[in-house]
């Protein structure tokens, strides 16, 4: 089943249902913008971002291929990931990663990151990927497992989030191509 998921363009319908999933996880401390986002303020980042093939960052749907009641085959979105503040001169970018709650827990999150990394080391030559999950994430371990899993490395940095009145660290990570290789 984890193997009928694959990245594709992302579009700007599907980027509003980004919006709403985002806006649910707004106030939990899971993202670095704590506030929800209008439909206007996403179609700036649509126009200025994803639909700008000079914009730093390249964003990607996460799809799965699966079957609907009739036995058709269908191609529903599930999330979404993007490598972004990509610095091409130093071979580095940060790693965004969110699967719709519906489909959480099932393996794709984990195939989804093994996409982009490969997006990244073996497309466009990027070096090393790091990303940053606040303590207060109800998901680290997802990111614990996939450092496990890649041999990356990960340090705390202090105070990085504040949250529902406290502030939290944050575990900074990196994957490294060589690792990722091996
Ligand atoms: C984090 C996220 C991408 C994980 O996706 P997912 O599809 O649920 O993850 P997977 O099912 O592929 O899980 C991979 C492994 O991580 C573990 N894991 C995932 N979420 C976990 C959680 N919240 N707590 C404990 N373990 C977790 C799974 O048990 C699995 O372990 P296994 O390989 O030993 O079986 C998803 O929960 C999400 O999008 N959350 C909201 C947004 C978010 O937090 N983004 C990251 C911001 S830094």
């Amino acid at each position: 089943m984890k193997d009928n998921i694959y990245l594709d363009v992302l579009n700007f319908e599907n980027l509003e249902k980004v919006r709403i999933w985002r806006n649910e996880n707004t106030g939990k401390g899971i993202l670095r913008t704590p506030y929800p986002l209008t439909t206007d303020m996403q179609q700036k980042f649509f126009d200025d971002v994803i639909n700008n093939r000079n914009s730093n960052s390249r964003y990607w749907g996460i799809f799965l291929k699966t079957y609907d009641n009739d036995d058709h085959l269908i191609h529903v979105f599930i999330g979404y990931t993007g490598l972004d503040k990509i610095e091409w001169e130093n071979g580095i970018a940060e790693i965004g990663l969110m699967i719709s709650h519906e489909y959480i827990g099932l393996g794709y999150g984990s195939k989804a990151l093994s996409l982009v990394l490969n997006e990244a080391f073996n497309n466009m030559r990027l070096q090393n990927i790091y990303g940053e999950c606040y303590k207060c994430n109800p998901n680290i371990e997802f990111w614990e497992k996939m450092i496990e899993k890649y041999k990356g490395y990960k340090t705390t940095l202090p105070a990085r989030k504040y949250f529902d009145g406290s502030f939290f660290d944050s575990m900074y990570f990196n994957f490294n191509y060589y690792n990722f290789r091996i």
